[in-house]
């Protein structure tokens, strides 16, 4: 038998999410963090415009931010949440500040430093705290070297989280009786993880596990997203037996770098904060004609107004000009952009960067209460891959980084609060290889990779109809049969687990966007362009075949 590694508590995934919760943990629990690329290598890094929070000193207020939030969320916000955020946010960000994340600094006119503030789309104030346009590498990187120089978190590199493990899967018991059983045999206790430098799978105990894997963009063709983002905490909590909610709004950011070597690179809305113009390739704005905010609608206006105009004009992309700000601004505020757009023979300080939508944030995810817990005692979810009610149909822009932290502060203390009354789980049964092959057809992998993203593009974009969204149903309904035959025959590799993932997302998002009979927020079907006012707004629950009701005390917010 292989040794099991066993800790107090696993966490899956190393981005904002991830990381802060193994810091606040670390005084006292033994820590695993799992990532299943280098450790700095997720969302959190490509971070651009900040993190959203109310400043003391400013015109600005907690009610101002709460109510932005909720308006951009078109009615579906949880207002309870989206107030505690809000409220914890400035203890975050000053808990940032404490580590010395090098937020971007000023000089007001009698001398006195502050830091530089700046805007995004529906936000009404200056409220983003930023590095420059490299905010989410100022945060990992401090957050990474945190991590290091702490002895009780041992950090698993190229490590992938393949599935959780249930106390029930111990005993191999069938559930019969759900009130007797569910307590003693429901407990999530640790996770199978794939060594991927050494092609082996280990099983990981734990007391406490926490999801902090990220979002689901890369299941679209096109994404601002790296290629970690496979929706894997989504889709194992939901084979898990989690709720899952809210999964037809991804929100598809509306400025990324359009140009043919340009692989996800996104233009921040900062930018439009600073008074750059969306224009069309004749010189000509209209956002007018779309909101009276402009460039600084929120971000589902601002992705479908591009995409209107790209359609109606049949052009593949339009422009995004901050170059009436003096070069020095643009090369301070944004050096990274800056620098990227010249490597490819774009100088924004003089001209405009073409740009088009791309697939940018999962604002669904497993369901969690304020603390963080998922429907599975000792499971938790946070950051991208949950769904707190934070975010509604439509997140606001540095809202995400925000939620981050927030709610990892909140899981901490409530693992901290249980840790004492929880017992390391026994031995684990070993993961099963006994029945599998080395796969002959990896291309059947690339393929249905590639055909998977083109669909999701084409049929579950920005614009849907219910006749898209059945097409890409069906394609998902075979596409699932045919992998996991696959999984059940071959040895796993990262990219079958991430497929497998993949389309177990696809297909939540397409069922959820199916559900709902209405546009908002970020869900757009011709079918229903309007917003049903006539009833109050609803989350779509989505409920699996083996999802057992939690105790009151563990509930997860509905
Ligand atoms: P991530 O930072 O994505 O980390 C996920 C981690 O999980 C990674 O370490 C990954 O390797 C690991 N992982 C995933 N699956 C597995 C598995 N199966 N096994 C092991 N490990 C796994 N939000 C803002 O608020 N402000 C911004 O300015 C901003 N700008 C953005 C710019 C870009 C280009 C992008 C892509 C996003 C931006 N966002 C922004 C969104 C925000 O960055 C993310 O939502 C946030 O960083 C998510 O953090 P996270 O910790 O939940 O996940
Ligand atoms: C950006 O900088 O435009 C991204 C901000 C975000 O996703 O919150």
């Amino acid at each position: 038998m292989k040794p099991q590694y066993q800790y107090d508590v696993l966490v899956i995934g190393s981005g904002a999410a991830g990381l802060s919760l193994a810091l606040r943990l670390a005084k006292r629990a033994k820590i695993a963090v799992i990532s299943k690329k280098e450790l700095t290598e997720g969302c959190t890094l490509y971070a651009q415009g900040g993190i959203a929070g109310v400043c003391r000193n400013q015109e600005d207020s907690i009610q101002d931010h709460v109510e932005d939030t909720i308006k951009a969320g078109a009615g579906l916000c949880d207002r309870h949440i989206v107030q505690y955020a809000v409220e914890k946010g400035q203890q975050q960000i000053e808990w940032l500040i404490n580590l010395d994340v090098p937020f971007t600094r000023k000089k007001s006119s009698n001398g006195i430093e502050h830091f530089h503030l700046t805007r995004e789309g529906g936000h009404r104030h200056r409220r983003v705290f930023h590095a420059a346009d490299a905010t989410g590498k100022a945060i990992e990187d401090t957050l990474v070297s945190q991590v290091h120089s702490h002895h009780n978190i041992d950090v698993f590199e190229h490590h992938l989280a393949i599935d959780l493990i249930l106390e029930n899967k111990t005993t191999e018991q069938k559930i019969t009786d759900l009130t007797s059983t569910r307590k003693q045999n429901n407990r999530c206790v640790g996770a199978y993880i794939l060594d991927r430098k050494k092609d082996t799978t280990r099983v990981f105990r734990a007391r406490f596990v926490v999801l902090a894997s990220g979002g689901a963009s890369k299941v679209y063709l096109y994404t601002s997203n790296p290629d970690v983002s496979t929706g894997d905490g989504i889709a194992m909590a939901w084979r898990a037996g989690c709720r899952v909610a809210n999964m037809e709004f991804i929100q598809f950011h509306p400025t990324c770098l359009y140009h043919q070597k340009a692989k996800s690179f996104l233009v921040t809305e900062a930018l439009r904060g600073e008074g750059a113009k969306l224009l069309l390739p004749d010189g000509k704005p209209f956002m007018q004609q779309f909101d009276p905010r402009g460039e600084l609608a929120p971000r589902d206006i601002v992705a479908r107004a591009i995409d209107h105009e790209m359609k109606r004009l049949g052009i593949p992309c339009v422009y995004l000009d901050i170059s009436h700000q003096p070069a020095d601004f643009i090369k301070s505020h944004f050096p990274t952009i800056y620098k990227r757009c010249l490597e490819y023979g774009i100088d924004i300080t003089t001209e405009a960067i073409p740009v088009v939508p791309a697939a940018h944030y999962t604002c669904g995810g497993v369901m969690t209460n304020i603390d963080g817990c998922s429907d599975i005692p000792g499971l938790y979810a946070i950051g991208e891959t949950s769904f707190t009610g934070l975010h509604g149909a439509n997140r606001m822009a540095s809202n995400s980084l925000l939620e981050c932290f927030v709610f990892s502060a909140a899981a901490a203390q409530d693992i901290l609060r249980k840790i004492d009354s929880v017992d390391y789980p026994p031995i684990l049964p070993e993961w099963d290889e006994s029945r599998v092959t080395n796969s002959d057809e990896e291309v059947v992998v690339s393929h249905n990779w590639d055909e998977l993203r083109q669909f999701m593009w084409d049929y579950v974009g920005i614009v849907r109809t219910n006749k898209r969204l059945e097409r890409a149903k069906h394609r998902v309904d075979l596409l699932t049969r045919e992998i996991e035959e696959y999984y059940e025959h071959f040895r796993v590799t990262n990219d079958l687990i991430e497929l497998r993932n993949l389309v177990q997302v696809a297909d939540l998002i397409i069922q959820s966007a199916l559900s709902r009979k209405e546009s908002r927020g970020l869900h757009y079907t011709l079918d229903y362009p309007e917003t049903n006012v006539s009833v109050l707004p609803q989350n779509t629950i989505l409920i699996p075949a083996n999802y057992i009701s939690p105790a009151s005390d563990e509930r997860a917010s509905a």
